[in-house]
């Protein structure tokens, strides 16, 4: 087991290293995304026993977009199993941009590559939606269970996202016609919508991070949050699929299941250890953080977090206070 101070000690010297690193631009497709304050900067660590560290501005809410992706997934594999939630979405990266419009041709039916792009979450989104618009208190429910916290969802972003998401309202119809997702097409998008439209903070992400690195128990209240069994589906696709067509340089070079959203957050697992979540609103090209992608490489490499690196040996920091 290894001491957690010099993580700590690294993650504080990172903040001040790329505090003042202003590449990037800030997401205005969704014009409510554009009022966020591009110098923002937050970097938070969990461990799976329950220890929090942040520096910067990790209490700033912002909504959590994309990296709502894989815990909708999880509930989607909790409520019909694998067979039949692979019916609707694969599991094959696309190394495509996000919201691309495409469908996976190479599988007998058509269905979205995986549930990290958008066609693949808003499949996602039909599966977990519930009756009369149930399914969203379910997931802000679960979302604040492995935060710690009550969460609530930013209205104007999601209202905001609803007035001008055609693209994905494209998506959704398009997959209604190949009967990828059922009838309720508007309540699917609301689903969508709303689950990117979640407030979190930078430390709420770490402990989301943490929670799916402990098994689906969020380390701190110790409750069961997600079914342990469908844990290593979701780990399995943010590796794989999580930066979207950043995902193969991700994995070289961090090697670490993650996610990342249009509103600046990164949210990384290093399995059975801890989580580090980073908040930096200045995007590149691709759409993720670009502070966020710095942070987490060089921490990374120098801890040797990769999976495959040879210092990973899977218990680093179990424990270490
Ligand atoms: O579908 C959208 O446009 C957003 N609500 C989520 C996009 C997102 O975060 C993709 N990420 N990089």
């Amino acid at each position: 087991m290894r001491d957690i101070s010099p993580l700590k000690d690294q993650i504080s010297a990172l903040y001040e290293k790329y505090k003042d690193d202003d590449e990037g631009d800030i997401a205005t497709y969704i014009p409510e995304l554009g009022k966020a304050n591009p110098a923002d900067f937050g970097i938070s660590l969990a461990t799976v026993s329950g220890e929090v560290f942040s520096v910067g501005n990790c209490q700033q809410e912002f909504t959590i977009q994309s990296i709502c992706k894989p815990m909708a997934f999880l509930m989607a594999l909790e409520r019909h199993g694998r067979e039949k939630t692979l019916q609707h979405v694969g599991i094959e990266p696309s190394g495509d941009p996000f919201n691309s419009i495409e469908l996976d041709p190479k599988h007998g039916r058509p269905r979205p590559f995986n549930p990290m792009v958008n066609a693949g979450a808003i499949s996602v989104a039909s599966l977990i939606k519930g009756p009369g618009g149930t399914g969203v208190a379910e997931y802000v429910q679960r979302l604040g269970l492995a935060a710690g916290r009550t969460l609530r969802i930013d209205e104007a972003v999601r209202d905001s996202e609803s007035a001008t998401g055609h693209r994905n309202r494209a998506i959704a119809w398009l997959m209604r016609n190949f009967d990828i997702i059922d009838e309720e097409v508007d309540q699917t998008l609301d689903q969508y919508f709303s689950q990117c439209s979640v407030l979190v903070n930078c430390a709420d992400l770490a402990l989301i991070g943490a929670t799916l690195a402990n098994t689906g128990e969020n380390p701190v209240t110790q409750k069961d949050v997600f079914n342990v069994q469908y844990v290593k589906d979701a780990l399995a696709v943010m590796f794989t699929c999580g930066m979207y067509d950043y995902a193969g340089e991700w994995a070289y070079r961090v090697g670490v299941p993650a996610k990342s959203g249009v509103s600046g957050g990164i949210m990384a697992v290093v399995n059975r250890q801890l989580s580090i979540a980073v908040y930096s609103p200045r995007l590149d090209t691709r759409g993720n953080s670009v502070r966020g992608i710095k942070v987490c490489t060089e921490l990374s490499n120098e801890f040797g977090l990769h999976a495959f690196d040879f210092m990973n040996v899977g218990s680093n920091f179990i424990g270490a206070m």
